[in-house]
């Protein structure tokens, strides 16, 4: 008898605990419809209704985590320095080709990856935005009642595993994309390398010879001394996120045309609301082009502050295959890259 009523207490017990950790995780009102909701809502749940498992701990970001390379003296042709480290962040670059399409670890960022607010004074979105629309007075009517149906309308914050996942599955729908005549001599698609939680991504204009054989983009010439320009900056290699405008590669190399660009640009414009970076380096015209959709040239634009979708400051720099023709241009490249970095709320080193 009292075994029994210890039995009806400890489920009861359990009842009420598991009813206030699916109340907490989802802020609902009232009771879950069905038993199972409450395992849905506590996602990791055992399946025999144990406690969920704990989250993974929360590791800092390898690819930011790094000391900056030491600045190496000179004038702008010493500018970019080399690439010191190749980073343990390849983990969540994008699965390559052959390995496809098997979504790979990830760490959180670093919480020094999403701080640059003291920089808010100065922001490139401020500055384009002009003055911030008040916000509406939280009206007496909003009873505290309808805050639950609000919050399950809110859109929800994509996790980290979430936009890896995503990006692998965009990358996936890109390697079968036949929706331009690009897709007809292609090796391979160039969809992307590096780190999707990076703050920052670099975007140039569409794979090469060496990028299409790879299916990776910037691995080539052009690549060499881009991975140098991020070397410079502090980054390593692999931790920050790298794609173009065109995910194929144009004949001979030639610029792809705009309606290429068109036809690609909604899986750029995904990769960036996924990532959502703090800002995009735009490698040359044909990447502003393509994020902005403006016809100036290059040599205007260049450091100068652009927004994409009225949000993501953009900073244009003449792309790294104009400087292996033109290496005096550096001077100007490695300024943009400190505007960046200033921006960012990081320490640009010290290269004369
Ligand atoms: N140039 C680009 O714009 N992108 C690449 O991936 C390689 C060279």
């Amino acid at each position: 008898m009292v075994e029994a009523l210890r039995e009806e207490l400890a489920d009861l017990t359990a009842s009420v605990r598991a009813f206030l950790e699916w109340h907490a995780a989802t802020g609902a009102d009232g009771l879950p419809g069905h038993p199972s909701a409450l395992h849905e809502a506590l996602g990791a749940s055992s399946p025999d209704g144990g406690p969920p498992a704990p989250r993974r701990a929360e590791r800092g970001f390898a690819g930011l985590d790094a000391p900056s390379p030491p600045a190496s003296r000179g004038g702008s042709g010493a500018a970019f320095a080399p690439p010191e480290q190749r980073s343990a962040a390849a983990a969540v670059s994008p699965p390559h080709p052959e390995q496809r399409p098997a979504a790979a670890a990830v760490s959180p960022p670093h919480p020094e990856q999403r701080s640059a607010e003291a920089q808010a004074a100065r922001s490139p979105v401020q500055a384009q935005r002009g003055p911030e629309p008040s916000r509406p007075a939280v009206s007496a009517a909003s009873s505290p009642r309808a805050e639950p149906a609000a919050r399950a309308n809110a859109p929800q914050p994509v996790t980290p595993e979430e936009r890896v996942t995503r990006l692998a599955l965009l990358a996936e729908e890109v390697r079968t994309c036949q929706k331009c005549p690009l897709h007809e001599g292609r090796t391979h698609t160039v969809f992307s390398r590096g780190s999707p939680l990076s703050e920052i991504v670099f975007v140039g204009e569409g794979p090469g010879a060496e990028e299409d054989l790879q299916g990776e983009p910037f691995v080539g010439p052009a690549g060499q001394l881009l991975d140098k320009m991020i070397a410079a900056m502090g980054y390593q290699r692999d931790g920050v996120y790298i794609c173009n405008i065109v995910k194929c590669r144009p004949p001979k190399n030639r610029k792809p045309e705009p309606a290429e660009m068109a036809t690609c640009s909604p899986y750029l414009a995904s990769q960036l609301a996924l990532i959502k970076p703090k800002v995009i380096v735009a490698l040359g015209a044909t990447a502003v082009q393509g994020l902005i959709g403006t016809t100036e040239g290059i040599t205007k634009l260049r450091g100068t502050w652009k927004l994409y979708k009225g949000s993501i400051p953009i900073m244009p720099t003449f792309h790294p295959a104009y400087l292996l023709r033109q290496p005096s241009a550096k001077r100007e490249v490695w300024s943009d890259l400190k505007e960046v970095m200033r921006h960012l709320g990081k320490s640009a080193p010290d290269r004369g």
